[in-house]
């Protein structure tokens, strides 16, 4: 069964599209997709700004994005000539997370929050942490858009959590760290029908502070007391990305590979932002195999075994590295037929693997033709 095609071009040129996601598993190219779709809108002309995550170094260097300041630099080499503009930035959890504390208390609290262990770890190692903070970023390159023009299109990619729902459930992730049990034990004040399990609190904290020593307790309680005054403002804002998301103006791409775990990464998303009501464009299949070639891998195969290898070692070998990639396309084929078959209405574009990793701007190009299916 075919997909319905998934008009890349049609997407990005279309100026009510103000946020596009890229989701999916680790490895699947959501970073290379995200800055491919980026400096292919810039180069048609859309003040663009994106988000990367984690790119690899040497993308990373070609996007100028060598020193890690948390906030947007222009990308150099791009072609402005149809009016467009290209920013760039790499996500700095802790910066982000930092920024936040520091803009949503007196200075003397936030000073208390930012050197609190407590924190210091939540900051910058708690699961989730990443997700939410990619939604606080957002969240301020949209303000920014919003009050100043900077940019109308903004291009996020997202984390490589093992969970790919862990950024849709960011905002939970951080309600529930915060309404959690624990912390809320911790925050209990002593009176009224909680003085019970405060007593209780009390007593298992003592045995805590022996067996894990005072100050990791003290620390804990200093953290939330501080922390508790922000939690307001950060589920508002949580909430409000979480809006944003949901927009007619954002559009999310599901990126995967023709490989069983992604595709079934990638199946669990779809059912997942459909469920939410996310408005979901399609997906992009990224790394797929195809030969210009035509020749079975059977028919090459019987071809190598006419062969001496003693006398034609090279085409001995070509043929069966023929049969071999015949071999890949064919699972491909197929993986991606079943997927049509369970998911009919979502569009789909595909994106050739390449023979070399994708680091520069003129690959970065080659994948954005790719992915508008223009060759
Ligand atoms: N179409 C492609 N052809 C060849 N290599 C690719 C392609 N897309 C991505 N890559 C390479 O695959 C690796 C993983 O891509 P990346 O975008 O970092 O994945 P993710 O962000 O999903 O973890 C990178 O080294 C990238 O250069
Ligand atoms: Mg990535």
């Amino acid at each position: 069964m075919s997909a319905p095609v998934l008009d890349v071009d049609a997407i990005i040129n279309d100026r009510s599209t103000k946020i596009v996601i890229c989701c999916g598993s680790g490895g699947v190219g959501k970073t290379t997709a995200s800055a491919a779709l980026a400096v292919r809108a810039a180069e048609a002309g859309r003040r663009v700004v994106v988000l990367t995550i984690d790119p690899a170094r040497r993308l990373a260097q070609s996007l100028g994005l060598g020193a890690l300041d948390n906030t947007p630099a222009p990308v150099t080499g791009v072609d402005t000539s149809a009016g467009g503009s290209l920013d760039a930035m790499m996500l700095d959890m802790k910066r982000t997370f930092d920024d936040v504390v520091l803009a949503h208390s007196t200075p003397e609290k936030a000073e208390m929050i930012l050197q609190n262990p407590f924190y210091q770890a939540l900051s910058s190692s708690f699961s989730g942490t990443q997700e939410y903070m990619a939604m606080e970023k957002l969240g301020q390159l949209h303000s920014q858009s919003e009050a100043d023009g900077s940019w109308d299109l903004i291009i996020v990619d997202t984390p490589p959590a093992r969970s790919a729902l862990d950024f849709l459930d960011a905002p939970e992730h951080l309600s529930s760290l915060l309404d959690g049990r624990f912390l809320r034990l911790l925050l209990t004040p002593a009176r009224g029908p909680f003085k019970l399990m405060s007593v209780g609190f009390n007593l298992v904290s003592s045995a805590m502070n022996k067996v894990l020593g005072t100050q990791i307790i003290t620390d804990v309680k200093t953290f939330v007391t501080a922390f508790e005054a922000l939690f307001g403002g950060f589920r508002a804002r949580a909430e409000q990305t979480f809006e944003l998301l949901s927009s007619e103006h954002t559009t999310f791409f599901v990126v995967a590979t023709p490989e069983r775990d992604a595709l079934r990464e990638a199946a669990y998303f779809v059912d997942r932002l459909t469920e939410e009501g996310m408005p979901l464009s399609g997906l992009v299949i990224n790394r797929v195999h195809s030969s210009t070639v035509k020749v079975s891998a059977e028919r090459a195969l019987a071809l190598a075994e006419d062969l001496d290898p003693a006398d034609q070692p090279i085409e001995a070998m070509a043929l069966q590295r023929h049969a071999a990639l015949q071999h890949v396309i064919e699972r491909e084929q197929v993986l991606l037929g079943r997927f049509s078959s369970s998911r009919p209405g979502v569009a789909r574009t595909h994106v050739q693997a390449l023979p070399t990793d994708v680091t520069d701007l003129d690959s970065l190009r080659r994948v954005g033709s790719l992915l508008s299916a223009e060759d």
